[in-house]
């Protein structure tokens, strides 16, 4: 079967990157991007393709390739839905904030949402891919759906999740460690679907990295990857506290760790805690699942990732205060970064939001810079917590358009993410227009402690 038209629901931070990538390697298949959010289509159908909703290295440049050759974006759902032959379902899986499974299991109201829809719409037979992460077991829910609604269509379901990672989006779609496709491998149907997929990523994805499973493995492999590797950055947190306490260096731990080849080298850099949409609304919904299994030793073993992460915020925020005399009360603390990690202006379970928190209740004065974060989205993170109203969080914390201005004046420097351009500051200068002494609490393992602390710098970083 070959595919030749593509609808993916949901235009976010998956379904953008990886329509764009599937329309510049396969310019014979029509590719249309849908999405509610009617703000969010008009931003990736913005003439200056450098307003596009997403920033990502290297993203503007395959959509001003691809738009409006094979690749579109609309909010015209239903007809984008018709016309298919295969539909990828990318929307947004929160953890729930309300009833059963508050705060633990994943909110699948988007998921069936796009179901009833497809169910509604749907003329001929469909190709429906699961790309958003869900829980293991939800394609019998889509098909049950899919399947009861009695216009005698037939549908395959697919498991195809996406292990990118954002600020490395493109490069991660284009040489994926691996694309794994879930199916129903025990018909012929459900073969055929897994083959028409496999073909897509064929294009540019050498075979051999092209995993096929059964539907089950698919979904869950996504909550265990990312279980792991949330796993890994959790562990040497905890050890980052430890090398604090007896003089080891937590870098140098972990390179002796990481060359081991058992081990490997990559998601073993300290930092100030995971941030990111992914990786605690992932484990909490593998917490929730096992607990609904009756495996709470399971459940409490991943959960632990969770808490050593929440530990790891409260840290870095209770040590700025401890080492500023116990009282932040009224001092200016610069945040150097807001996003969850470099080269990406996502702010999700950004770990500054938490810190910042903290500091707040504390009632610093907080001001804010982010090469690529906008004002309205840190006020809107903050408001989004409830812990105070939404005139005194615009009274305690400004934002900023340098790091030099963000520094004037501050007791402290808070770097928060690990954006390269902090490395290339004039730190003498930032020194020099600090309250002093200027205390700097590197959250990332960014900077070279000799050289800052021959300015003059009163030095933190976590894990050393
Ligand atoms: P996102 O919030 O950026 O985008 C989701 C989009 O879906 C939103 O624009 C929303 O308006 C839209 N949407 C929701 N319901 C809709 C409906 N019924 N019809 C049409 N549009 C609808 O989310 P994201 O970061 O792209 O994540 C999407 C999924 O991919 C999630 O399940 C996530 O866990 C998974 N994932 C995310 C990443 C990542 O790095 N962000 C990586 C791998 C997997
Ligand atoms: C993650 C997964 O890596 C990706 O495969 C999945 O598809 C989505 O979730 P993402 O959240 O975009 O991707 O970024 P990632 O690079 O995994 O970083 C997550 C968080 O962990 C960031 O806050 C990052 O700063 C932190 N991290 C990562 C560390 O603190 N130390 C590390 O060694 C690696």
């Amino acid at each position: 079967m070959k595919i030749k038209n593509i609808c993916c629901i949901g235009a976010g931070y998956v379904g953008g990157p990886t329509m764009a990538v599937i329309a510049q390697k396969c310019p014979e298949i029509d590719i249309t991007v849908v999405d509610i959010n009617e703000k969010r289509i008009a931003a990736w159908n913005d003439e200056n393709v450098d307003n596009i909703p997403i920033y990502e290295p290297g993203l503007s440049e395959i959509v001003e390739e691809a738009r409006d050759r094979n690749l579109f974006f609309s909010t015209d759902i239903d007809a984008a839905i018709d016309k298919a032959d295969m539909i990828f379902i990318s929307v947004n899986t929160p953890t729930k904030t309300y009833g059963i499974g508050k705060g633990m299991a994943a909110d699948l109201k988007y998921i069936e949402l796009c179901a009833r829809q497809i169910a509604r719409v749907a003329k001929d037979d469909k190709i429906v891919v699961e790309k958003s992460t869900l829980p293991v077991r939800t394609a019998q829910a889509l098909k049950d759906i899919l399947d009861n609604t009695g216009n005698g269509v037939n549908y395959q379901i697919l498991s195809n999740p996406e292990f990118l990672a954002e600020g490395t989006a493109v490069d991660d779609l284009m040489d994926p460690d691996r694309v794994l496709i879930g199916g129903d491998i025990d018909t012929s149907e459900g073969e055929e679907a897994v083959q028409a997929l496999v073909d897509i990523y064929a294009h540019w994805v050498p075979e051999d990295r092209i995993l096929t499973t059964n539907v089950w493995s698919s979904e869950l492999s996504k909550l265990t990857a990312n279980a792991f590797l949330a796993q890994r950055v959790s562990s040497i947190n905890a050890m980052s506290e430890l090398c604090e306490k007896t003089g080891a260096d937590v870098n140098e731990v972990s390179i002796a760790v990481g060359m081991d080849s058992r081990i490997g080298s990559k998601f073993l850099k300290s930092s100030v805690g995971f941030g990111g949409s992914c990786f605690q609304k992932d484990i909490l919904n593998l917490v929730y699942i096992a607990k609904s299994f009756g495996l709470n030793e399971v459940a409490d073993y991943w959960e632990q990732v969770i808490i050593m992460n929440d530990h790891q915020k409260k840290r870095f925020a209770s040590n700025i205060v401890k080492t500023l005399y116990n009282t932040v009360s009224g001092k200016k603390i610069a945040f150097l970064g807001w996003a969850f990690k470099k080269d990406t202006n996502d702010t999700r379970e950004s770990a500054a939001i938490y810190v910042a928190d903290y500091l707040l209740n504390e009632q610093a004065e907080i001001v804010i810079y982010d090469p690529k974060v906008r004002a309205e989205q840190i006020y809107a993170d903050l408001d989004y917590l409830n812990t105070r109203t939404e005139e005194e969080n615009r009274k305690q914390v400004k934002v900023v358009n340098s790091a030099y201005e963000a520094c004037e004046e501050a007791h402290a420097v808070a770097l928060l993410t690990e954006w390269d351009e902090f490395k290339e500051l004039d730190w003498k200068k930032i020194y020099e227009s600090m309250l002093k002494p200027a205390f700097l609490f590197d959250g990332r393992r960014l900077l070279e402690r000799k050289t800052k602390e021959k300015i003059g710098f009163e030095f933190y970083a976590i894990g050393s």
